[in-house]
């Protein structure tokens, strides 16, 4: 969703923050601005659209050495140059850059600023124009005045301005969505995530919900609500910049696709001590086990891997699990259990969703793990304890090697907590997931043939159905999750003996039907909900596991332990989202509508 970046430095801003704002295209948006301070004043550069509007409408930008950039997806008002960032207020002194959701945008321009017209349809733009009415009117600092204005808002904000009158500084405010201060010799920068600003520096400092920071190129001051100064260490992010490119690759996608059996190796290191155990912090260990129920919270495809990890905890480890929409949970809180553990699973770690509840569990008292693919992001620092996933940068909007490398975790985690229970587990994790890597590497030579498979059966075709049972369910939930979301073929994943209660009235003639069957006690229940769809006219494309194969099987994944199956059936399932996506002439990395990084509920 919405980015952010800011330097103030001594080199020409236009081409870091251009550069700073192309790092941060894989969150989704739908327009882009840059406000640069130049010699004579702040010059505004906003279009609708790509990054590559923007950078052509600013070919004779005058080069300056401050200046903020905005990536905008539009949440209040269309897409459009106008409801682009920056804003500016009235009198043009102040710009200003917003990520979030101003909930009582509405109220504070009724009570505040009823003689401002507004130029734009956005929540943000009252922002702009309150701190300019208390520097007019009430004769405040340009920092005051962006205290107080920060005050009264209501809802979340990452937000950076920039005074005409004080053309050297970033004013930086945070109040739920993500936002960084990068250090460097002689230049500091602002970035929605490191990944932005990685081309100027590595360090950074966090800055909590609630703080303001002023910037400029020699000093940043973090002060606290209360307009006190905060001291915080810096950190070192580890990020490859060469992780965050594409390389030969021509989408994100493959590249992360192809990467999935290097992840697993990585996990297994990552989670092995010398003595070949699992290495665990030893107060996850004890928070597992002193759980009576465990509340998994997630969204989208961290959802799906949550599903796939309560059969893992409840079978591995015989601990209930109950796993749960984030959206749906934040508002619809079911009974809890007396010592419940919540697992929140978020590639980004920056999901609002999952955030609220979070910040609601973490109120009633209760015990908090965070599984994600970025450790400084604001669920992991939240909650009680982090586990990393390891997968590297997923850029792609559509997930894929983190919710292998989600699942990964969670059956590590699952194990470690068995064998702390004294429960007999007949199988190494580690070695099951060399085996499942193993496994994934084979699809990678396989592509020629799934990509005809997209082809034959997800061309021309208007939808998509997914069918299984118990773990193959989840898998296929995932698996239309992908292609739809980014082939806009209309997919579902359904249990199959579900479909015979409603959905099968949509099978048609030619209807392509994706058929999964890794799961002893229920792979020939799945052919028979099959051959259902098939006397309907379907168009069958079964995928089953060496050992229940059969002769017209299309797919045939090598046999892996039953509760792993999902890591590598899912493998041919996003190939065959790919091309299908590809072949339909979709934008793979940038599917329409949809961020990558969804910081507002
Ligand atoms: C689908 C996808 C989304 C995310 C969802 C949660 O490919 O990427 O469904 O899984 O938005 O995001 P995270 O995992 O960052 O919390």
């Amino acid at each position: 969703m919405c980015g952010i970046v800011g330097y103030a430095g001594t080199a020409a801003a236009n081409e870091i923050l251009l550069k700073g704002l192309e790092r941060l295209e894989y969150r989704g948006y739908d327009s882009a601005g840059i406000a640069l301070v130049n010699g004579d004043g702040v010059h505004v550069y906003k279009e609708k659209g790509r990054i590559a509007i923007l950078r052509d409408s600013m070919d004779q930008a005058q080069p300056g050495p401050v200046g903020i950039g905005h990536t905008r997806w539009a949440t209040h008002g269309a897409p459009s140059q106008v409801n682009a960032h920056p804003h500016q207020s009235r009198s043009g002194r102040f710009t200003l850059v917003h990520n979030g959701v101003i909930e009582n945008y509405e109220y504070v321009q009724r009570e505040y600023l009823a003689d401002v017209e507004m130029v734009s349809d956005t929540d943000t733009e009252i922002i702009v124009q309150l701190i300019e009415k208390f520097a007019n009117e009430d004769g405040m600092q340009t920092e005051e005045a962006f205290r107080k204005t920060l005050s009264l808002l209501k809802g979340s904000y990452a937000t950076a301005l920039l005074d005409e009158l004080n053309p050297e500084t970033i004013y930086v405010g945070k109040n739920k969505s993500p936002l960084l201060v990068g250090l460097a010799d002689g230049v500091n920068v602002v970035a929605s995530d490191a990944m932005a600003m990685l081309q100027v520096t590595n360090e950074f400092v966090e800055i909590m919900d609630g703080e303001m920071v002023i910037v400029t190129r020699d000093d940043v001051q973090i002060k606290s609500v209360d307009g006190d100064t905060v001291t915080r260490d810096s950190y070192i992010a580890e990020i490859d910049s060469t992780d965050i490119e594409k390389g030969t690759y021509p989408h994100f996608m493959l590249k992360e696709i192809e990467e999935q059996p290097f992840t697993m190796r990585n996990i297994i290191t990552k989670y092995k001590d010398e003595n070949e155990n699992i290495k665990l912090d030893e107060h996850i260990r004890q928070a597992v086990l002193d759980a009576d129920r465990i509340y998994i919270i997630a969204a989208g495809t961290s959802f799906n891997a949550g599903l796939v990890g309560k059969e893992m905890i409840e079978k591995i480890a015989q601990i209930p699990v109950e796993t749960h929409i984030a959206s749906e949970f934040l508002y619809n809180m079911p009974i809890l259990s007396q010592n419940p553990l919540f697992i929140f699973i978020s590639q980004s770690g920056e999901t609002a969703d999952c955030r609220g509840v979070l910040v609601n569990v973490k109120e009633l008292g209760h015990k908090t793990l965070t599984i994600t693919n970025v450790p400084g992001s604001t669920l992991s620092r939240e909650a009680d304890y982090t586990l990393h996933t390891y997968a590297g940068p997923e850029i792609a909007v559509a997930s894929t090697k983190a919710y292998t490398a989600q699942m990964a975790v969670l059956a590590i985690l699952s194990v470690d907590t068995a064998r702390a229970k004294g429960i007999e587990i007949d199988f190494d994790p580690m070695q099951q997931l060399g085996i499942v890597a193993n496994a994934m590497d084979i699809f990678m030579e396989k592509k020629d043939e799934l990509e005809q498979m997209a082809r034959d059966y997800l061309s021309v075709t208007r939808n998509c159905f997914y069918i299984g049972r118990g773990m193959d369910y989840h898998v296929c939930m995932e698996a239309s999750l992908k292609l739809k979301e980014i082939s806009y073929i209309q997919a579902e994943g359904f249990a199959g003996g579900e479909l015979k209660h409603g959905t099968i009235a949509l099978i048609e003639e030619g209807t392509p039907v994706v058929g999964l069957a890794t799961q002893e006690s229920v792979h020939l229940n799945l052919r028979g909900n099959m051959k259902e769809v098939v006397a309907r006219g379907a168009n069958p494309l079964m995928i089953s596991m060496e050992g229940f194969e059969e002769a017209d099987d299309k797919i045939v994944i090598p046999r892996v332990h039953e509760l792993f199956t999902p890591l590598v059936s899912v493998i041919p399932m996003q190939f065959i989202a790919y091309y299908a996506a590809l072949h339909r002439g979709c934008d793979v990395d940038k599917p329409r509508n949809l961020a990558k990084s969804v910081t507002v509920e």
